[in-house]
C-alpha cells in the first residue's frame, strides 16, 4: 500500500500530538526587516541597534536546533523579520541543513542575489515561501514603503526558481493591495507555482493594536474577497479538468490550515487551541522566548539558559491552562469562524472573550454562502 506525502504528514502530526513531540519548530531569527510593511506583526528597522543587541547568536540557534532535533523536531521554519539581513544566516542555515529537517524559509526575496540563489540551490531547503505584497512598484510603495522592492522581489523569486528550488508565493491582503490580487495570481500561474493567501491580518504581536494604519479589510470586504478567490479556484478546477492537467501547476490556496488541522485533531471541547500550537509545535522569538505561535507574545517560556525539553514541557502546561472561550464554543456561527486563543487575545486582550471582528466575519461568510 502506498500513501501520499500529505497523508504521511498528517499521520506524523497526529502521532506527534498524541505523544506531545515537538515535531514542528519555527525559528524567528530576527525581528529586523528591510521593508516596512503596513500590517506586518513583527517589524523592526534593518539597522535597529536594540534589536541587533538582543538577537540570539548563530551558535545559540544551532544548539537549539540540535536539542529540538533530539526531542523530535522534523519540520523547521526559518523566518523573521527578514532572515537574509543576518550576516550569519549562511552559518545557521548550513548547520541546520546538515541536520536533515524538512526546512522552509520565509523571505521577501528582495535580498536574493545570483550568488545567494546558487548557494541555496546547492543545499536546497524543502521549500522557500516568497511573500509578495503586490503586483506593481506602486503597490509596493504603498504597502512596503519601497517601490523598487517589487522588481527586486520578483527578480529574487526568479533566481530561486532558476536554481530549481521549490518555491511558492504568499500574500496578505489589505486595502492597498486587494486590487492586485488577480495579477498576483497570474504572476504565480505563469511560473507554475502556488499562491497562498493569509486571509487574517492579526493586530501586531508587540502591542501596536489594529489601528487603521494596518489597513486590514473590514469583515464584509474580507468575506467578499474570500468568495472571489473561491470562485477563481472553482474556475481553475474546471479549466484543469477540461485541459486534463493536474491542478497543482497553477494553484492558489486559502490559508485555512486552522480548519484542516482542527478536523484532524478532534479536540476535546475544553481545549482552546484548534491547531498544533503547544501540542506538537512551538515558536521561538528572535529574542529567545518560546511561545505557542507567531501571533502570541504570551504564554512564554525562556529557553536559551536551560534544557529544551524543560521549556517545551512548561509551554505545554501553560497552553493547556489557557481557557477556551465558552461563548464561542456555543456560538451558532462557530463553523464559519476562525476563532483561536491567539486571535481572541490580540483582538480583545483576553483569551476567552468573543471578538467583534471575527464574529462579523463569520456572519458575513454565512450570508455570502447563502446568497450563492
Ligand atoms: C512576518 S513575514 C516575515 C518573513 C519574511 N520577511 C517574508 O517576507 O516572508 C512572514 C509572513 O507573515 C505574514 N504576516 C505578516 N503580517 C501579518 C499579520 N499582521 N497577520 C497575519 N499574518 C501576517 C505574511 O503573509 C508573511 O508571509
Amino acid at each position: 500500500m502506498s500513501i501520499t506525502w500529505y497523508q504521511l504528514d498528517g499521520h506524523l502530526k497526529r502521532l506527534a500530538i498524541a505523544k506531545r513531540v515537538p515535531i514542528v519548530g519555527q525559528f524567528e531569527l530576527t525581528a529586523r526587516c528591510n521593508l516596512r510593511c503596513k500590517m506586518c506583526y513583527v517589524v523592526r528597522a534593518k539597522d535597529d541597534k536594540d534589536a541587533m543587541a538582543r538577537e540570539r547568536t548563530a551558535e545559540e540557534w544551532i544548539r537549539l536546533a540540535e536539542e529540538a532535533r533530539d526531542a523530535g523536531m522534523l519540520y523547521l521554519l526559518l523566518t523573521g523579520g527578514e532572515v537574509f539581513l543576518r550576516q550569519d544566516f549562511a552559518k545557521i542555515y548550513e548547520a541546520v541543513a546538515r541536520m536533515g529537517f524538512s526546512t522552509t524559509i520565509y523571505t521577501n526575496a528582495t535580498l536574493i542575489t545570483p550568488a545567494i540563489a546558487r548557494w541555496l540551490g546547492g543545499i536546497p531547503p524543502s521549500r522557500i515561501e516568497v511573500t509578495l505584497y503586490g503586483a506593481s512598484p506602486e503597490t509596493y510603495a504603498k504597502v512596503c514603503g519601497d517601490a523598487e522592492g517589487f522588481r527586486r522581489a520578483v527578480h529574487g523569486l526568479d533566481l530561486l526558481l532558476a536554481e530549481g528550488i521549490g518555491v511558492s508565493l504568499r500574500t496578505t491582503i489589505i486595502d492597498s493591495n486587494v486590487d492586485d490580487f488577480d495579477e498576483l495570481a497570474r504572476l504565480a500561474q505563469k511560473r507554475g507555482i502556488t499562491l497562498q493567501v493569509v486571509n487574517y491580518v492579526s493586530p501586531r504581536r508587540e502591542g501596536c493594536g489594529t489601528g487603521p494604519q494596518t489597513e486590514r479589510l473590514s469583515p464584509q470586504e474580507l468575506a467578499r474577497f474570500e468568495m472571489h478567490i473561491r470562485k477563481m479556484g472553482e474556475k481553475k478546477e474546471k479549466k484543469a479538468t477540461a485541459d486534463n492537467r493536474p491542478l497543482d501547476d497553477c494553484a492558489f490556496e486559502e490559508d485555512r490550515a486552522d480548519k484542516i488541522i482542527g478536523d484532524m485533531l478532534s479536540r476535546p471541547v475544553e481545549d482552546a487551541f484548534n491547531c498544533l500550537a503547544g501540542k506538537c509545535a512551538f515558536w521561538m522569538t528572535w529574542d529567545g522566548r518560546m511561545t505557542p505561535c507567531a501571533l502570541m507574545n504570551q504564554p512564554e517560556t525562556l529557553l536559551f539558559d536551560r534544557a529544551f525539553t524543560e521549556a517545551w514541557k512548561e509551554l505545554q502546561t501553560m497552553c493547556a491552562a489557557i481557557p477556551a472561550c465558552s461563548a464561542c464554543m456555543r456560538c451558532s456561527l462557530k463553523k464559519d469562524c476562525m476563532v483561536c486563543p491567539a486571535r481572541l487575545y490580540n483582538e480583545t486582550g483576553f483569551y476567552d472573550q468573543p471578538a467583534a471582528y471575527l464574529r462579523e466575519l463569520a456572519k458575513e461568510r454565512g450570508v455570502i454562502m447563502n446568497n450563492e
